[in-house]
C-alpha cells in the first residue's frame, strides 16, 4: 500500500493506473477503523482493480460545539489495518491541502432538500461539509465506484442524489450496517460510552426492530408507532433526537396508512455525551 498526502502525487499514481485500464474504487473515511470500514475496503475489493482509501477529518462537517479536536485520529492502527486488507492506496491530506484558502472561503456542495431534516436539524451545516469534501474526493479520485456505509443513512441519500443530480458518473455503492454482537452499529464514537451506557446502546437498535416488526405484521400506524418508540427510548435513558419513518429513496416522512412499499426507520438518539445513529430498512 502506498501512502500519500499530497493530491499531485495521487493523481499522478492513479494516472498512471488508469492508463493501464484499471478501474478505481474509493472509500472515503475519517480514519479509526473498525470492522465497519474494513466491510466497506471488502467490498470495494470485490467491485474494482484499484482501491483507493481516504482518511481525512474534515472540518467543514463539524458545528463549532462538536468533538473535531477530539475526533479519535489512529493512523499508525489504520494503516496496519488497511495494508493487511491489500488496499492499493491511503490518501491522508492535511488540512491545508484539501483547503488552501481556509475552510470557510472554500466553494461548497449542498442538497438542501435532503439536507434540512432529521440529522440536519441538529446539524446545521454538516451535510454541507460532508458533500463538499466527497465531491472534492470524487474530482481527486475520479473513481467508476465509490462505497459508503449505510449507518449513515441520510448521507448516503444525500450522496447519490448529489452524484445523480451532477451527472457524475460514478456508481455509488452503501454496504448494509456492521453490528457489535449485541446489535449495536458499529460507529468511531462508541468509544465515548461509559460502561453503564454501553449496555444500554443497543436498546436503540432493538426499538427499532420492534417498530420494524409491527410493520412487517402489518401495521401502518406509523406516527404511531414513533411516539411509542421515542417513549421507550426516553424511558430508558435516552435524550431523542428524532424517531421516524421515512421512503427510502426521498426521505418523506410517513404519515399513518401511507402506502409506500419500500420505507427506512431511522433513530437518532444521545446517550451521555455521544450521540448514537442507526436505521433499518424495511420493504412490504
Ligand atoms: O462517513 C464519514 O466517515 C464521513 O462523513 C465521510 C463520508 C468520510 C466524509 O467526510
Amino acid at each position: 500500500m502506498q501512502t500519500l498526502n499530497q493530491i499531485k502525487y495521487l493523481r499522478a499514481a492513479l494516472n498512471a493506473d488508469k492508463n493501464h485500464g484499471g478501474q478505481v474504487v474509493l472509500v472515503p473515511t475519517m480514519g479509526n477503523l473498525h470492522e465497519g470500514h474494513l466491510q466497506l475496503v471488502r467490498r470495494a475489493r470485490e467491485v474494482a482493480d484499484i482501491v483507493v482509501v481516504s482518511i481525512f477529518v474534515n472540518p467543514m462537517q463539524f458545528g463549532a460545539s462538536e468533538d473535531l479536536s477530539s475526533y479519535p485520529r489512529t493512523l499508525t492502527e489504520d494503516q496496519d489495518k488497511l495494508d493487511a486488507e491489500n488496499v492499493d492506496y491511503l490518501f491522508i491530506p492535511d488540512v491545508p491541502e484539501i483547503y488552501p484558502n481556509g475552510v470557510d472561503n472554500h466553494t461548497t456542495v449542498a442538497n438542501p432538500s435532503l439536507s434540512n431534516m432529521l440529522c440536519g436539524i441538529h446539524r446545521p451545516g454538516h451535510f454541507q461539509g460532508v458533500c463538499t469534501i466527497v465531491n472534492k474526493l470524487f474530482n481527486l479520485v475520479q473513481p467508476s465506484v465509490a462505497i459508503f456505509g449505510e449507518k449513515d443513512f441520510q448521507q448516503l441519500a444525500i450522496i447519490k442524489r448529489m452524484s445523480s443530480d451532477l451527472c457524475m458518473p460514478i456508481d455509488i455503492i452503501g454496504v448494509p450496517t456492521a453490528r457489535a454482537h449485541d446489535g449495536l452499529a458499529l460507529s468511531s464514537r462508541n468509544q465515548y460510552l461509559n460502561n453503564i451506557d454501553r449496555v444500554k446502546a443497543p436498546i436503540i437498535y432493538q426499538t427499532l426492530q420492534k417498530t420494524r416488526d409491527a410493520i412487517a405484521a402489518g401495521s401502518k400506524q406509523y406516527g404511531t408507532l414513533c411516539e411509542s418508540a421515542k417513549l421507550d427510548l426516553k424511558a430508558a435513558g435516552f435524550e431523542v433526537d428524532y424517531f421516524d419513518i421515512r421512503n427510502q429513496k426521498n426521505l418523506t416522512l410517513l404519515n399513518n396508512n401511507d402506502s409506500d412499499t419500500d420505507i427506512v426507520i431511522l433513530a437518532a438518539a444521545t446517550l451521555g455525551e455521544t450521540r448514537l445513529l442507526d436505521n433499518i430498512q424495511i420493504s412490504i
